[in-house]
């Protein structure tokens, strides 16, 4: 083994020579990270205004959390499933009261949550809805982001995350996000389920129109389909409330979360359901050997503490107007749109100033992270722990390099 030199470019090389390229990150080498700031190999520090795509919501290494990852450390990690641990009832109860629900699956990441979804969707269409076996149909949104399995991306309609990934899953109709029409017209008797973020993430952050989630709700009840939303990056405290939905006076049949339910430490996710949907899984039928785990469970307990608290949602709403009113007031000087809600926004800069990649690279020399999506879009997610001032600062850069 070579001993490399760690600073950031040798440290940059050598992650480039030894990685596939599924990633082009920007310029920085972390070495440490505490609250809403991390430092790299050099002694820079930055802001962190990207926040792990809100993996990260309570900051980075909140001592809550870490604290609570590390007396779990002391006593036991793994057991699988095959044997029950005890973080594992109060982990399940606490995230299922959260969600206002009977019972909760955990996994790992995002993808297997939404995978789960789909899964216990299509069990509960044959089961209990009557569908005929193999013809269940699932309704998404154009322009969606649930994940990279080959069943995701089937119905991904975004050519980098779909082409050459082929054969694609059947069983996915796609129509246009924030449509109620089209996605009205698009129920048929198989139609088992609506998957829908609540705001589009990798979109650009883009919240429907109001009434949207009211109308695709009534739709579903009428024609007893399950509406299943994807909060993995929306929900637990991103918008202002544990989930964005709730802004919409909507409650979904299953919530699908992930992200900052692993408090930045362990990827942990999970869906949340009523026993008349999620209750239709038999054992064998789903599962996951790290899923629920004694470490993400006690790290998913303080999470769910922490969110119980509603301080991280105040936070959110409170900050993020601060965020939204800073944002706006750039609008015609290099900013075009701004759309978002709480501490979360998408912002698309006038495209003939720079390229959103060039946005965050410039913003990095600043020392503000953020990461770009989509052409000239740029999206901004801080943790929730942010402060008013760090906020002011983070507009400020922005506003500097786009005034060139
Ligand atoms: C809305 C949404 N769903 C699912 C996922 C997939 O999560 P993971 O990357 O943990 O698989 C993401 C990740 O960005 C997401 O934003």
């Amino acid at each position: 083994m070579t001993s490399v030199d760690m600073r950031t470019p040798e440290a940059l090389a050598e992650a480039e020579r030894w990685t596939a390229h599924n990633y082009h990150p920007l310029p920085v080498v972390v070495t440490e990270a505490e609250g809403a700031w991390v430092t790299d190999v050099d002694g820079r520090r930055y802001l962190d205004m990207l926040a792990g795509y809100s993996a990260l919501n309570f900051g980075h290494r909140h001592p809550g959390l870490i604290a609570a990852a590390h007396a779990q450390l002391d006593r036991v990690t793994l057991t699988s499933r095959a044997f029950v641990h005890d973080q594992f009832g109060e982990f399940c109860q606490s995230l299922a009261q959260l969600c206002g629900k009977d019972l909760v699956l955990p996994m790992n990441t995002g993808a297997e949550a939404v995978e789960t979804a789909i899964k216990v969707s299509r069990a509960w269409g044959y089961r209990v809805k009557g569908v005929e076996t193999d013809r269940a149909e699932i309704i998404v949104a154009s322009d969606n982001f649930h994940g990279r399995t080959t069943t995701i991306v089937s119905f991904s309609t975004d050519p980098d995350a779909r082409n050459d990934f082929g054969p694609y899953t059947p069983g996915f109709v796609v129509v246009p996000y924030g449509d109620l029409t089209a996605l009205t017209d698009a129920i048929t008797p198989n139609t088992v389920a609506v998957l829908l973020e609540p705001i589009q993430g990798e979109a650009g952050v883009l919240v429907p129109p109001a009434g949207y989630f009211a109308g695709v709700r009534a739709a579903c009840d009428e024609h007893n389909v399950l509406l299943v939303a994807d909060e993995i990056q929306s929900g637990l405290g991103r918008t202002g409330r544990t989930f964005a939905i709730e802004h919409e006076g909507v409650v979904p049949d299953m919530y699908v979360l992930g992200k900052a339910l692993g408090g930045g430490i362990v990827p942990v996710s999970a869906v949340a359901a009523d026993r008349a949907v999620l209750g239709v899984l038999k054992p064998g039928e789903h599962g996951s050997t790290f899923g629920g785990n004694p470490l993400a469970c006690a790290v998913g307990i303080e999470v769910v503490r922490l969110l119980a608290t509603g301080e991280f949602q105040r936070r959110s709403a409170e900050l993020g107007e601060r965020l939204h009113e800073g944002l706006n007031a750039l609008v015609g000087k290099g900013v075009v749109t701004v759309r978002g809600r709480g501490l979360w926004a998408g912002v698309d800069i006038d495209p003939a100033l720079m390229t959103g990649r060039q946005a965050c690279e410039r913003l990095a020399e600043r020392g503000v992270l953020a990461k770009d999506t989509h052409g000239s879009t740029i999206r901004l997610a801080p943790p929730l722990v942010v402060t008013a001032e760090e906020l002011d600062h983070a507009v400020a850069q922005l506003a500097a390099i786009l005034a060139g």
